[in-house]
């Protein structure tokens, strides 16, 4: 079994400082990230060319020493392996040939997965013999209900009026949607596991746009059955749940008979994360990533705040989403340092 600060925190170990990794640290906001990215027009091809992907997964490690690293891919992998169209258009993000009647359901299929994917754990293989041995690499995947979001809307939405139009008028439809991509997921955590991803984190980026009762239905459930399904595999492979933007619902996630850690959004407070959630379950979070960008004085004052109310606790230090393009890596360097020299108030 693989140990140091980040695996060990999630198995229950507390150390005087946290782990830190941060959602998004291979990208846009790093010089060597773009000098990388140039070198391939289509982003699903880069994705999927082992040497590049192994290479900015492995920079930020570089730079700044983070705890974890994350595969470099996408979570759109899981349509296009499916065999629904995904493309990237230049300052728009991601496309889809959206999916419009269940029938188109049927073309969709789980077994060429494993060939088309074949890149991303080959890039899981080579990061990991290349990672120092207490670095950990997570691998991921979109969540369910994430996924339909794309592949309904056919790329990012305001309103979700397609997907949610389909979940609430059809729910029997959209059930087989949501129990395809349970199974396209657990296929794709289980081979990144098999690969050598240490732990794996599922991302529900737009779960928070679900009122309750269909957050349970298309949100809680899915991610529950898939993370008994792995563990039922890899029962010691932690797995982390992103539900974002939840609010007070993320009491439905702490679920450590599925979940090792939750991951919170920045709208999650942290004392009240403290008070409901870290008795039960790990948390990761939650340093807005425009703080990240503040830098100085005002990103010092907050990282420590969540420092002060979290890391007396079971905590992994992260942001509340992915770094964003405009960050200065300089900024990045100060947080690692501020996390890793923080001491708790004698107060
Ligand atoms: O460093 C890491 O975190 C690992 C790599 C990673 C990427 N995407 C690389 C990427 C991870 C974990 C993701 C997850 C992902 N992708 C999510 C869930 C997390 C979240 O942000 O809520 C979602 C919703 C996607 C879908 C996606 N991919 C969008 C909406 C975009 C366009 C947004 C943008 O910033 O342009 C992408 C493209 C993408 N995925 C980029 C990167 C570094 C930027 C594209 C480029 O470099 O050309």
């Amino acid at each position: 079994m693989r140990q140091g600060k980040f695996l060990e925190t999630l198995g229950g170990t507390r150390f005087a400082t946290p782990p830190i990794w941060l959602m998004r640290q291979a990208g846009r906001y790093l010089p060597e990230y773009r000098a990388v990215r140039a070198t391939t027009r289509s982003f699903l091809d880069f994705c999927y060319t082992p040497d590049k992907a192994v290479e900015v997964t492995l920079q930020p490690i570089r730079r700044f020493g983070l705890d974890a690293a994350i595969i470099f891919s996408d979570i759109l992998v899981v349509p296009d392996a499916l065999g629904q169209k995904v493309w990237f258009e230049e300052g728009e993000g991601p496309k889809l040939e959206a999916l419009t009647d269940p029938v188109q359901f049927g073309q969709l299929s789980r077994a060429r997965l494993p060939d088309r994917l074949a890149p991303v754990y080959d890039a899981i293989r080579l990061t990991r013999a290349a990672l120092p041995d207490d670095t950990a690499l997570l691998g991921f995947a979109g969540a369910p209900f994430t996924l339909a979001c794309y592949m309904i809307e056919g790329g990012s939405s305001r309103d979700f009026a397609k997907v949610k139009g389909w979940a609430y008028a059809h729910p029997e439809s959209f059930a087989l949607l949501i129990d395809l991509l349970v199974e396209a997921v657990v296929d794709h955590l289980t081979n990144q596991i098999e690969a050598g991803a240490d732990a794996v984190q599922l991302f529900d980026s737009w779960a928070g746009v679900l009122p309750e009762e269909q957050l349970f239905s298309w949100s809680l459930d899915p991610l529950v059955r898939i993370a008994h399904a792995v563990r039922s595999r890899h029962p010691r492979t932690p797995i982390i749940a992103f539900p974002r933007a939840v609010g007070p619902a993320a009491l439905m996630y702490r679920r450590p008979d599925a979940f090792a850690a939750l991951s919170l959004d920045t709208g999650i407070g942290a004392h009240w994360a403290a008070r409901e959630l870290q008795p039960h379950i790990c948390v990761q979070g939650n340093l807005d990533p425009l703080m990240l960008v503040a830098g100085g004085a005002a990103m010092e004052r907050e990282a420590t705040r969540i420092l002060d109310k979290l890391a007396h606790g079971s905590f992994v230090f992260n942001l509340g989403h992915g770094v964003v393009p405009q960050t200065p890596p300089d900024h990045v360097a100060h947080l690692v340092d501020i996390v890793r020299n923080w001491k708790p108030s004698l107060s």
